[in-house]
């Protein structure tokens, strides 16, 4: 796959054998010196399928934000499947879709994580109806207060091809941050993708290219 030429740029390659903070480190320090500095405050995390790395990418790059010492949180807004909760543990029950249901206030649904200035939003039960949820008013309240409170909000999302859940995100979010596997997504893959967040009017702030191995890393250099 060559390396586009035009915006948006690709922040940053993530190898799968240096999973490393230096890693989520440069991307965030390229998302910090990007143009879009100055608004991007709520951040979309999505990829055209599964497995392609978004949440990886979106706890790392929240832990890379937090020692950096941001007020961070992460939210999971992966509704079809929900993993954050995997990795940080705690109570499963309320969660994003608990506050969405109007049942749990903000304080109830947010947690102090293991990592020094990172709360967590897990997504809670798994509702009937994730795309409504996600468009509802209460989804902008949510943001809105989360701005107040934090200095960036990470968002894990499904897949974009065949499901409206992360357009109906991204399209609530300063920026949206595609991770692509290499060597997964076709190209048409991928411009259907882009035109589909352009569609939902996201502001794409980047591409990460995700599980390129050291040989093909070389490369590109
Ligand atoms: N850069 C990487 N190098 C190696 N393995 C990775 C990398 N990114 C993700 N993975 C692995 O790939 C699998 C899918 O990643 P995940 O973040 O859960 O994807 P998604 O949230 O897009 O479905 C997981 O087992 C994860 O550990
Ligand atoms: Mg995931």
């Amino acid at each position: 796959m060559p390396k586009p030429s035009t915006s948006p740029p690709i922040l940053m390659q993530i190898n799968p054998n240096s999973l490393t903070s230096e890693a989520y480190r440069s991307l965030r320090f390229n998302i910090e010196f990007s143009d879009f500095e100055h608004e991007v405050k709520t951040i979309a995390i999505t990829s055209a399928n599964r497995g392609e790395g978004k949440t990886t990418t979106a706890l790392n790059l929240a832990v890379a934000y937090a020692q950096m010492g941001k007020k961070v949180v992460l939210l999971d807004a992966d509704l079809r499947k929900p993993s954050v909760h995997i990795a940080f543990g705690g109570d499963s029950s309320r969660g994003l879709t608990s506050f969405l249901n109007e049942r749990s206030s903000m304080n109830e649904i947010i947690h102090e994580s293991y990592v020094d200035g990172l709360s967590i939003i897990i997504a809670g039960a798994i509702p009937p109806n994730p795309s409504e949820l996600l468009a509802s008013k209460q989804m902008n309240v949510l943001l809105a207060e989360l701005k107040n409170s934090y200095d960036l909000i990470i968002i894990d999302t499904p897949p974009v091809l065949m499901l409206t859940d992360a357009k109906v995100v991204a399209s609530k979010c300063d920026g949206v941050l595609l991770v692509v596997e290499y060597g997964k997504v076709k190209r048409r893959e991928g411009k259907k993708v882009k035109d589909e967040l352009m569609l939902a009017k996201a502001k794409l702030i980047g591409v990460v290219l995700n599980k390129i191995n050291t040989q093909d890393a070389d490369d590109y250099s």
